[in-house]
């Protein structure tokens, strides 16, 4: 029994030696040590010895016993601690290696300039004021002084959603709202989309931003008008910028006038961006019209204010020097990248 023992032992030690993982090593484990495994096969015969004999093969059998389990745990903890290196090799991140190049995002050109626009009007004391895109009739068209009649009311112009709502053809309902609530002084720019039912070309979507303005105090004039959209123009084309105001007609101003910039290619002499011009055309402007002022209970006696409104895609295509509007929705980046 003796020689059996030493026999197991051996055997245990030799399969350990070649053990290369921790299941192996628990193979082992079981083959040996374990309820069925050769050891516990051999303390079983015990009882066939002659009693003089038990305790020293037992003891024999105990310090194999030992002596196995020892072995197993050392030959354990060496593959554990090699299968987590490998798994730190494995996981290792070489700092030296060239990084990645991350595409950052650019900042629109519509955005661009609605931001330029933003902080022109902010820093002359305007506050930002929002209103919905779905819009009643009545703060687009009716409290607009826009009559009954008027071909911007058209089904073929205008997105209705029904006969009371529609998608806003531009901003200046927003102004109606903040009249509505609030006593002048009203300083505010409305910023946002407008939509009208237009035939996509290089000149026209039918969504489209707009960032319209408008001033209400006591004692405002047209000169007021004059000095603060050349103060915008010279903002965004440059403080050499001259700008011209022109007869016009709106319904919701009075006088109402279309407002043009000196070129800002040949400063005024004509070339081929304003078509030998020398100016073009960038927005709309007046005085708001004194019904305007009253549906949304104004006194027209006490106050005036002027209005105007600016188109962002035609602003950032002059400013950019762009000749598609499409460009702008595309979002292609080669063509974003280059603002
Ligand atoms: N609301 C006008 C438009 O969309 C622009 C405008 C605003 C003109 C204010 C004059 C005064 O065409």
């Amino acid at each position: 029994m003796r020689e059996q023992l030493e026999e197991i032992r051996k055997m245990a030690e030799k399969e350990l030696s070649a053990a290369d993982s921790a299941s192996a090593v628990e193979s082992i484990r079981l083959k040996y040590l374990g309820k069925k495994g050769e050891l516990t096969a051999v303390l079983r015969g015990m009882g066939a010895l002659p009693p003089e004999e038990r305790p020293v093969i037992g003891q024999i059998a105990n310090e194999t016993r030992q002596d196995i389990t020892e072995k197993i745990d050392t030959v354990f903890l060496k593959i554990e601690q090699r299968e987590r290196n490998a798994g730190f090799l494995a996981e290792a991140v070489d700092v030296t290696m060239p990084g990645k190049r991350l595409n950052i995002g650019h900042t629109h050109p519509l955005s661009i300039v609605m931001n330029e626009m933003k902080d022109i009007f902010t820093g002359l004391g305007y506050e930002i004021a929002e209103g919905p895109e779905i819009e009643y009739v009545y703060y687009n068209f009716d409290a607009l002084n826009i009559s009954k009649d008027h071909p911007s009311r058209d089904y073929q112009d205008t997105f209705y959603i029904n006969d009371r709502v529609l998608l806003r053809t531009q901003t200046s309902p927003v102004q109606i709202r903040v009249m509505e609530e609030r006593e002048p002084p009203i300083k505010i720019i409305c910023p946002g989309r407008v939509y009208r039912a237009d035939e996509v070309d290089a000149t026209h979507s039918p969504v489209f931003h707009q960032v319209e303005g408008l001033f209400v105090d006591k004692g405002i004039t047209m000169g007021d008008l004059a000095g603060t959209l050349r103060l915008f123009a010279a903002g965004i084309f440059g403080g050499q910028t001259k700008i011209r105001l022109r007869p016009h007609n709106f319904p919701f101003t009075e006088p109402s006038a279309e407002v043009d910039v000196s070129c800002w290619t040949c400063g005024g002499k004509g070339c081929r961006v304003c078509k030998g011009e020398g100016w073009i055309e960038i927005l709309g402007a007046g005085m708001v019209h004194p019904k305007v002022l009253a549906v949304c209970g104004i006194d027209p006696e006490i106050y005036s204010g002027f209005a105007f409104g600016i188109g962002v895609e035609r602003t950032a295509m002059c400013k950019f020097n762009i000749d598609d509007m499409r460009l702008l929705y595309e979002n292609d980046i080669r063509f974003l990248r280059q603002f």
